[in-house]
Parts: C-alpha cells; structure tokens; sequence
C-alpha cells in the first residue's frame, strides 16, 4: 500500500475510534473503578515527573521553628486530616471513598522532600481529590503545615492530641 493510501485509511481510523471510546460510555468514571495497570503507570509517572520539574529551585523557610510547627499542626488538623487521617484516627467516611486515595502524610513526609510537599499542598492535584490551597492561602499560611509535616511521623496518638493543646490559639485555623 502506498504512503498516501495508509495515512487516508489511518486518519478516519484515529479520529472514529477515540470518538466511539468516549461516546460509546465504555469507560467507567466510577471512582470504584481501577485503572488497569497501563495506565496506573502512566499516571503515577506524570505526576511524579511533573512535580519533581516544577518543585525546583523553592526556597523553603526554617521548618525547625517549632512556632511555625505549632501553627500548623491545627492548620493540618483542620484542612488535611479529613482525607489524610492523623495518628490515632480511623480514616473518615470521606477518606474511604477517595480515588486515588489520600496516602498518610506520616510515612509521605519522610520520603518526599519540603519543596514537593509544598508544591502539592499549593497547587494541588488534577483529576484527583487533593485540592490547590494555594487558592484560598498565601505561601505564609501553607509553610506552617509543611513544618508541621517534618514531626509527625514522630507523633503517636497521645503526642497528637498534646501538640494539638499547646497550639491552642496558633495558625490560621487556630482551636
Ligand atoms: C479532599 C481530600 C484531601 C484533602 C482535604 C487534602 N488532601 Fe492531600 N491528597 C489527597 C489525595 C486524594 C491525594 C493523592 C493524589 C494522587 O495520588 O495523585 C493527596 C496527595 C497529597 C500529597 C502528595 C503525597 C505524595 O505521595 O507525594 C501531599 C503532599 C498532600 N496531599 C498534602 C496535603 C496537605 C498538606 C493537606 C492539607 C493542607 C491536604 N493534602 C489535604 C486528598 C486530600
């Protein structure tokens, strides 16, 4: 077959096919669904990659300063725990029905780097349940929970809810 002939086959056959994939409502939208595992990868690796690129080159602030961890434990317990779950806590209603579902920021925080946590926490991520906060808070009231982030993997259920009293008063979404 010639080159001319293939590609004016090919062309009605790239168009028709994608349009019958989307029309014939094949694909399942249901967020019981899985992904088959082609597209677990492809996903997973996008984001990956898109995070790891755009999270360059952030200055992150003194995440030490246990101030700065104090206020952002409750701002944690009050935009995040909901779908992240906190030490000691059964996962919400909410959390259940997630998916992707929300990975537990405890074990996250000692394998992602601050820069990332802040990138994702900022802006959020597409086609799934993680909301940009960026949106409604400026970098100064995100900082506080990424700090935060740095202990908790420390913090047992007990330590939780003591933090959470001497942050009595602390962050934007003071207790
Ligand atoms: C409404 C539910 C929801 C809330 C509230 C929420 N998240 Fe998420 N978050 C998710 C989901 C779902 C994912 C997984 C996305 C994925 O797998 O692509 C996620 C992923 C993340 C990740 C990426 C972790 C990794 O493995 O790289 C970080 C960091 C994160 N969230 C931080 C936060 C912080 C900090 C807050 C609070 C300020 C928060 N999230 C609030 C649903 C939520």
């Amino acid at each position: 077959m010639k080159l001319s002939k293939i590609i004016l086959v090919s062309i009605p056959v790239l168009i028709i096919a994608p349009l019958a994939f989307v029309y014939s409502g094949i694909f399942n939208v249901a967020a019981t669904a899985t992904h088959d595992p082609v597209t677990n990868w492809l996903l997973t690796q996008t984001r990956i990659r898109s995070i790891e690129v755009r999270s360059k080159g952030i200055e992150i602030p003194d995440l030490d300063d246990e101030k700065l961890q104090l206020a952002g434990i409750n701002d944690f317990d009050s935009m995040c725990a909901e779908c992240h779950t906190a030490p000691g806590r059964q996962p919400s209603s909410l959390a259940l029905g997630l998916n992707p579902p929300a990975p537990d920021l405890a074990e996250r925080a000692l394998e992602v780097s601050p820069g990332k946590l802040f990138w994702v926490t900022k802006n959020g991520i597409r086609m799934t349940g993680m909301p940009a906060w960026g949106v409604s808070h400026s970098d100064d009231e995100i900082w506080p929970v990424i700090a935060f982030l740095q202990v908790l993997p420390d913090l047992d259920a007990e330590d939780y809810q003591e933090m959470l009293k001497d942050a009595k008063g602390m962050g934007h979404h003071a207790h």
